[in-house]
């Protein structure tokens, strides 16, 4: 769909997102012909680059992220020709006049401020956007997580942001809300009339939220120690999936719609205190071990600190008292050097009331849909059906398995190409909301208080595993298991 013309203004345009998501992003919309001729793409950082210094720079980062783009004629060669560079110090105030000359005779275009830098500098950049002018009635501002590392933190984030952008201009990127097959979670649930009357607590019986990485802290430690699994993956990316799983049907796809929807989910959202965080949440921390075949080092090796109680690992049972969800656990886990990389929902529906077949026929399985996000994007209906031929009854349990891949033979797109259009085109569907992300931290803080409290370590889990053993106590108490893969 072509959009109309529109600068951006990347802030941290050398930084590492810029790199690696957002100047990629930018290449392959402008590819597919949906970045108009006219469109500026302006990079500002404090190191003192030309313009040709940083298209090298860009051409760089897009060919390390994309090898085939050499391949792509000019294409790469006028996407290049768009970007311009001013160095631009928010600290220190310097650079903000020559932005504006950067900026002029774009007055009337959607203008974007993408602040790809620390949230420490959030507050300031967009203070001085407001103070030299630059701020027109259709600019609109992109930030990322961490929003905050608490609620009060958010808050005083987002007032920053809210006294020079009104909310309906600020985009608060979850890049897990721009994942196809996350986006496809809400298609599966609202335009197939199929798994609507069974999802409530009268047909499914427990939801599993796995997202695990095989990767460690990758040179982020200085961030990660400071953050920890729950703030950098649950308050955020896994509860917006467990949101969308939970939400009653919106009035339409509008944000504003999803994120009431949404905003009730998490009020509904039972506290885990004091009292709960032993039973409820487990805590843990890699040490070395083994991941894609090769000797990887500890945490704390990695960190240099032997002291942090970081946890590189979370499972938790959270609750959702409301009518849908009454008595229905959703059992979430995410860790660092897990044994895969592997992000996945599971539904299992209730036991079949009574049997009526005999011993003979096998055990039977509970019904399970297994919403596979990454990698091997794709469905599967896991369903009982009788074993082939002439033996008699024997009951197998078989999915009816959809891949995305097999199913649609297109490039899955990065959820910042969906996520960066969106912004030009003015939908906040995919964006978190203000009092979303406030109402998130609002459930994430006594967690982090409890186990803050308790002065216990995380629990140790070996690199290459699937986490502490604790995290499999925690659903075996309630007689249920981790979903693994059936294939
Ligand atoms: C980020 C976290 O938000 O998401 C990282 O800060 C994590 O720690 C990443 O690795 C995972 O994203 P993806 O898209 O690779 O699943």
């Amino acid at each position: 769909i072509a959009v109309e013309p529109f600068d951006i203004v990347v802030f941290g345009a050398t930084g590492d997102l810029s790199q690696r998501k957002l100047l990629p992003a930018l290449y392959e919309r402008d590819k597919a012909g949906q970045v108009p001729p006219e469109a500026r793409i302006i990079g500002t950082s404090r190191r003192p680059l030309s313009d040709d210094e940083f298209r090298d720079f860009a051409r760089k980062a897009i060919l390390e992220h994309i090898p085939t783009a050499e391949q792509s004629g000019t294409v790469l060669d006028d996407f290049l020709a768009r970007l311009s560079y001013v160095p631009v110090d928010a600290n220190a105030k310097k650079g903000w006049a020559d932005l504006g000359k950067a900026l002029k005779d774009g007055a009337e275009r959607i203008r974007i401020f993408y602040l790809a830098t620390s949230p420490d500098l959030f507050g300031e950049i967009c203070g001085q956007l407001g103070q030299h002018g630059l701020v027109t009635e259709r600019s609109r501002v992109v930030v990322e997580k961490p929003i905050g590392k608490d609620l009060e933190s958010a808050r005083e984030l987002n007032d920053a942001i809210g006294r020079v952008f009104p909310e309906e201009s600020t985009y608060r990127i979850d890049h897990y809300l721009g994942k196809e097959t996350v986006q496809n979670l809400m298609a599966l649930r609202f335009a197939n009339a199929l798994f609507e009357p069974l999802w409530n607590s009268s047909h499914i019986d427990h939801v599993q939220i796995t997202v695990a990485e095989s990767l460690g802290v990758e040179g982020r430690a200085g961030y990660y120690d400071g953050a920890g699994a729950l703030r950098d993956m649950v308050q955020n990316h896994i509860l917006q999936l467990l949101c969308l799983v939970a939400m009653e049907p919106p009035t339409s796809m509008e944000a504003a719609s999803l994120s009431d929807e949404k905003l009730k989910v998490l009020k509904s959202l039972k506290p885990i205190t004091d009292g709960m965080v032993n039973t409820a949440t487990v805590r843990g921390q890699y040490r070395a071990g083994a991941s894609s075949g090769g000797a990887v080092p500890g945490y704390l090796d990695e960190l240099g600190n032997t002291t942090s109680h970081t946890e590189t690992f979370v499972a938790l049972k959270a609750e959702i008292e409301n009518w849908r969800w009454a008595n229905v656990p959703f059992y979430l886990r995410t860790g660092k050097r897990l044994a895969a990389r592997m992000s996945e929902i599971v539904v299992t529906f209730r036991a079949i009331p009574h049997s009526v077949f005999d011993g003979s026929a096998g055990p039977i399985s509970q019904n399970h849909l297994v919403i596979r996000l990454q990698p091997d994007e794709g469905v599967k209906l896991w369903l009982m059906i009788k074993d082939p031929g002439p033996g008699g009854m024997r009951l197998q349990h078989v999915p009816l398995d959809m891949s995305f891949a097999e199913a649609f033979n297109v490039r899955n797109p990065d959820a910042y190409e969906r996520l960066v259009m969106d912004v030009v085109r003015g939908n906040q569907s995919l964006f978190m909301r203000r009092d979303v992300v406030e109402q998130a931290w609002a459930w994430a803080d006594p967690i982090i208080e409890a186990w803050k409290a308790s002065k216990e370590p995380p629990k140790p889990y070996t690199a290459g595993t699937w986490g502490p053993s604790a995290a499999i106590a925690l659903i075996e108490r309630d007689g249920r298991t981790w979903h693994e893969d059936e294939d």
